[in-house]
């Protein structure tokens, strides 16, 4: 007999992070209802799998999905491993809630926490994953450095860390292939992919992904082992698939 699904949404933020500002996934708030359509057409899904694949979570193991959004990340991993037992953390109360009703609708058990990456829910030496998909270049420098410490902090040794994001080995002059100009919808249309692979390239949130920017980031943390263990050449840009272990 499968357990029932146990859904909840617990706030860890404390009174003065009620107002902190961050960049929701869409990059303005009002946009998130379009999330989900505009990935799946996007194709992250497969991006999700692959991230998950490669983590290689086992029965039972605790995981965190860091900058989790609705949830799709999270829903990857109990395809993967329904055993899991895993919590989504966001500032995004909104999205949160999208994550929720879904994992109602398929039945699966979810933690969901509205706060940031830099304080992930979780005891000291207790998870046996963290996962993030597409969230670091949300996150602004102090955070990105606070959250690598945070998960060394919470993971088991011998846990892991698996980050998907844009970044990696720049690509040259994205721009100038994709004119920010056209000829009417259908024309914009075909040409959408390109505008946001160069708007993507040419922002300051996926610069601090570019070389080895995760890979430096975790290996500052304390992280021995921090490599891209693959990438792929996304029609928005170059995805990286970073990965790295608790000593
Ligand atoms: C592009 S979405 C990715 C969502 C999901 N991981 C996915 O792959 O579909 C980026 C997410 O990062 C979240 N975010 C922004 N700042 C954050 C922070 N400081 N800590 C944690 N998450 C953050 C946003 O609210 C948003 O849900």
């Amino acid at each position: 007999m499968t357990a029932a699904s146990d859904v909840r949404i617990l706030d860890q933020r404390n009174p003065e992070e009620r107002d902190r500002p961050f960049l929701p996934g869409m990059g303005k708030t009002w946009l998130l209802p379009l999330y989900d359509v505009f990935t799946r057409v996007a194709g992250v899904r497969a991006l999700h799998e692959r991230a998950i694949e490669l983590a290689g979570i086992a029965p039972g193991q605790a995981v965190v999905d860091v900058g989790c959004g609705t949830g799709n990340l999270s829903f990857a991993v109990l395809a993967a491993q329904p055993d899991a037992r895993v919590t989504g953390l966001d500032p995004d109360g909104a999205a949160l809630r999208r994550a929720a009703r879904k994992a109602r609708r398929r039945g699966v058990s979810l933690t969901l926490v509205q706060g940031y990456a830099d304080r992930i829910p979780a005891e000291d030496a207790s998870l046996d994953h963290v996962v993030s998909s597409l969230a670091l270049h949300h996150v602004d420098d102090d955070g990105r450095v606070a959250f690598t410490h945070d998960a060394l902090r919470a993971l088991r040794p011998g846990g892991k860390i698996t980050v998907v994001d844009f970044g990696g080995p720049a690509q040259g002059a994205e721009g100038a292939r994709h004119p920010a100009h056209g000829h009417g919808p259908a024309h914009a249309l075909r040409h959408l992919p390109g505008l946001i692979r160069s708007r993507v390239a040419q922002s300051p949130a996926v610069a601090r992904n570019l070389g080895d920017g995760i890979v430096a980031l975790l290996a500052g943390a304390g992280f021995g082992d921090a490599r891209e263990v693959e990438h792929v050449d996304h029609r928005f840009g170059r995805v990286t698939f970073v990965q790295a272990t608790r000593p």
